[in-house]
């Protein structure tokens, strides 16, 4: 986390994250969805994407969270990689979350005047965490590698949306999957059907 005070380095920490803004929404229209976490077919129309504006947040799905984190702006709108947020996707069998610290990378400067992104920065400035409401949560019984998943052989085309939809036009995030075991084996015994290279369904890969 940046220090306090040292403001040379808050400068170059907000320089380096418009940079990667410029530089994922660069990706995003040169490499036709080749970034993991974006639409398969990139088009000029997605590149475009203006996330709406909602006044009704009551009717959203999924669960209220203390900070109303948009992914559809940031993700849709802005173009921002999931990596670039979710940074152990790629290491860890529970990515996480990013750190208010993380966030003000880019407040620090970005959303003044927008009374939510005040928040974010009180809870910076307070010290405080911000405690997310957790989405998905399977049983403690399920052995699920997330990074398995994330780095699965490119054969297999696994990504980010198969689970959890397309959450680049989601103002509030929902679980999509029904996390339930017919789920997992229905993907395992078809991806072995499609690429003829076995994925597991022994009891015991997901239950200890
Ligand atoms: C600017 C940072 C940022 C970016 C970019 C981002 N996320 Fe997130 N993500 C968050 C934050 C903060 C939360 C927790 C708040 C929430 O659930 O809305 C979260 C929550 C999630 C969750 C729910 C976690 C749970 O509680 O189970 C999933 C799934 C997720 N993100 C997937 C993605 C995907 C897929 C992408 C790319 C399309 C992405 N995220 C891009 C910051 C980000
Ligand atoms: C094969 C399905 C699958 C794929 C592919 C997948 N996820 Fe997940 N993801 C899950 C499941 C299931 C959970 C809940 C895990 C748990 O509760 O232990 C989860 C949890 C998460 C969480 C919550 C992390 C936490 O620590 O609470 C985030 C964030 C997330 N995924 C982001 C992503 C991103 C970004 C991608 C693409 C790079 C991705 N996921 C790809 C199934 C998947
Ligand atoms: C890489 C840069 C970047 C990071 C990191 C980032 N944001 Fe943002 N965020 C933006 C941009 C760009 C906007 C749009 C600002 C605008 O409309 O003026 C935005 C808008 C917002 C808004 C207002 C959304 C609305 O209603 O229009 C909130 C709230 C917000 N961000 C919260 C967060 C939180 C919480 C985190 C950390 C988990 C985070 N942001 C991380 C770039 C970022
Ligand atoms: C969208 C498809 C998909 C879904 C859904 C899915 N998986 Fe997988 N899973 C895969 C693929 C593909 C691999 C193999 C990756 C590789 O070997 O490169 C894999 C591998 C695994 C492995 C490692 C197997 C081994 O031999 O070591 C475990 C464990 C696992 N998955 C558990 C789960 C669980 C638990 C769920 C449900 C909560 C689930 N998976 C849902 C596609 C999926
Ligand atoms: C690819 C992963 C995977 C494999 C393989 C798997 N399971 Fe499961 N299993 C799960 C998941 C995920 C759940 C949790 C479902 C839930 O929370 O509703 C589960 C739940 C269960 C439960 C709890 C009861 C229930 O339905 O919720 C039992 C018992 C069970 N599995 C037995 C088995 C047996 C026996 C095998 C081998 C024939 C097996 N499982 C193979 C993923 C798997």
């Amino acid at each position: 986390m940046p220090h306090k005070g040292n403001v040379t380095r808050h400068i170059l920490v907000v320089a380096g994250s418009l940079l990667a803004i410029a530089v994922s929404a660069l990706v995003a229209t040169t490499a036709s969805g080749k970034a993991q976490g974006t639409p398969q077919d990139t088009t000029a129309a997605d590149t475009a994407y203006e996330a709406p504006e909602i006044t009704d947040t009551a009717s959203l799905a999924g669960p209220r969270q203390p900070i109303f984190f948009r992914h559809d702006v940031h993700a849709g709108q802005y173009l921002i990689d999931c990596q670039y947020c979710h940074v152990n996707v790629e290491i860890s069998p529970k990515p996480g979350i990013p750190t208010v610290g993380s966030c003000l990378n880019c407040h620090l400067i970005v959303g003044t005047g927008i009374a939510e992104v005040d928040s974010v920065r009180a809870y910076e400035r307070e010290g405080r965490v911000i405690e997310w409401v957790e989405v998905h949560d399977l049983a403690q019984f399920v052995h699920f590698p997330h990074q398995v998943h994330v780095n699965a052989e490119q054969e297999f085309e696994v990504v980010c949306e198969d689970c959890h939809g397309q959450v680049d036009r989601m103002a509030q995030i929902y679980q999509f999957a029904p996390l339930k075991m017919g789920w997992c084996l229905d993907c395992h015994e078809q991806k072995t059907e499609e690429f003829g290279k076995p994925v597991s369904t022994d009891c015991s890969v997901c239950h200890y």
